[in-house]
């Protein structure tokens, strides 16, 4: 994909439904009594690989004329009858795992090469803990083999803060019996709780605690799923390196455990309004409109790091273009996520004549700087390609960015709506 310098950011978007949300939704359809019907579901691929498993575990799932996806719930999964196919979705894998530990049946599940590099040890020692037979196959890397059943509610502290983690305990708590709770070092994202909610479970939380009582049933939903956040970021991040720029998302997830992007816009000196507020499901949601401000410096840090782990990428995009840069700190788990990506963010900044220095766990990019265009190379990494997309808009030059087609992984129609805002 060639990306040619831009003069403005202008117009109004609608954004594909929430990703993360999407997975939820999906895997508490698929284990709920009644069909659940879902507007707006997430268009990547990801999610596409959630409803293929929980298609492959004997749920039926249809595509309405309309567009939504509804899900027939079984309340007990069926064994699958080949290898789970999670292709680059840690989510999947995941959070789905912490429903078969609840099922007594063998299954595997495998992922692309990606997912194939990423580590399960996060969910195979609480599940092992709570009664489930879980192998991975060289180290704690996937494919996975599971052996699920009975299972004995835990009390689990999470060494990393990881909502994925958290989200396979506690529905794996739900399969089990007594109670089951999580506590986690920094809040994660809460959208398992609020999904739990809204299909009916009861459960009682404080702000890093979550406890969930086994043996509870689910009742299937209606929802629209919330534009997702982590897709507008690209936008809101690229809307606010223009001072002509004016951009308004509508039907966008505002959920505060997410919306820290917003946040760190704000402090870096863009201007944020936020309107049409409501809640669906427990789900905050509403308009965001974004002008340029003079964009100042931020170090990202410990809870921050956590709220913001799938914008870092843009936000170091977006860094050279600030007048003091952008320090990262306390974000280790970039360098296991879709790829390494703190030494993607590093090696693309500095291909486009940035200077940055990378650290173990994060990397400081000065500000003021001026960019060229560069041949980006994304890593098959969704997100990197589209941040860098996002760079190259007050580069000079064309930039070329390889891998492209990974923005399908969360967004196919990224490159297509960032050509409709962007004025040249
Ligand atoms: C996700 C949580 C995050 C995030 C991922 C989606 C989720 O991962 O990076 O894209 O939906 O729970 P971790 O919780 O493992 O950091």
């Amino acid at each position: 994909m060639i990306i040619r310098p831009a003069k403005n950011i202008l117009g109004s978007l609608r954004l594909p439904g929430d990703k993360s949300i999407s997975h939820r939704y999906a895997m508490l359809a698929a284990i709920a009594g009644g069909t659940s019907r879902l507007t707006n579901f997430s268009t990547g691929a990801d999610c596409a690989s959630t409803l293929g498993c929980v298609e492959q575990l004997g749920c039926a799932v249809r595509r309405t004329p309309e567009g939504a996806v509804e899900i027939e719930g079984r309340e007990r999964l069926e064994p699958p009858r080949a290898s789970l196919d999670c292709g680059n979705s840690g989510s999947t894998m995941r959070m789905l795992s912490g429903i078969l530990a609840g099922h007594d049946f063998a299954c595997e599940l495998h992922g692309d090469e990606s997912l194939s590099r990423r580590p399960m040890g996060r969910i195979i020692t609480p599940l092992r803990e709570m009664g489930a037979e879980i192998k991975a196959a060289a180290g704690d890397r996937p494919p996975l083999r599971l052996h699920g059943g009975k299972l004995r509610g835990i009390e689990y502290k999470t060494p990393i803060a990881s909502a994925q983690v958290k989200s396979a305990v506690l529905l794996a708590g739900l399969l089990a019996e007594g109670e089951t709770t999580v506590e986690e070092p920094h809040r994660t994202r809460d959208h398992t709780e609020q999904a739990l909610r809204a299909f009916g479970v009861e459960l009682s939380r404080s702000r890093t605690r979550v406890t969930v009582r086994g043996g509870q049933k689910l009742k299937a939903i209606a929802a629209a799923i919330p534009g997702d956040i982590s897709s507008a970021a690209f936008f809101l991040c690229a809307a606010a390196l223009f001072p002509d720029s004016n951009l308004v998302i509508d039907g966008l997830l505002l959920n505060p455990t997410r919306a820290s992007l917003l946040d760190v816009l704000k402090i870096l000196g863009a201007r944020i309004s936020m309107i049409n507020l409501e809640e669906h499901h427990g789900e905050l949601v509403g308009a965001v409109k974004v002008e340029h401000g003079k964009l100042t410096g931020i170090t990202i840090e410990g809870a921050m790091s956590v709220g913001l782990i799938d914008e870092l990428p843009v936000l170091a995009a977006i860094a050279p273009y600030t007048r003091d840069g952008i320090e990262i700190r306390d974000a280790r788990e970039l360098r296991v996520k879709e790829s390494d990506r703190i030494a993607l963010m590093a090696r693309n900044l500095r291909a486009m004549g940035a200077w940055c220095e990378e650290r173990e766990d994060g990397l400081r990019v000065a500000g003021g700087q001026t960019l060229h265009g560069a041949e980006i190379e994304s890593g098959g990494d969704h997100r990197i390609a589209m941040a860098f997309a996002v760079a190259a808009l007050r580069a000079e030059g064309q930039t070329v960015i390889h891998g492209a087609e990974s923005a399908r992984i969360s967004f196919p129609e990224f490159f297509n709506m960032l050509e409709a805002v962007v004025e040249r």
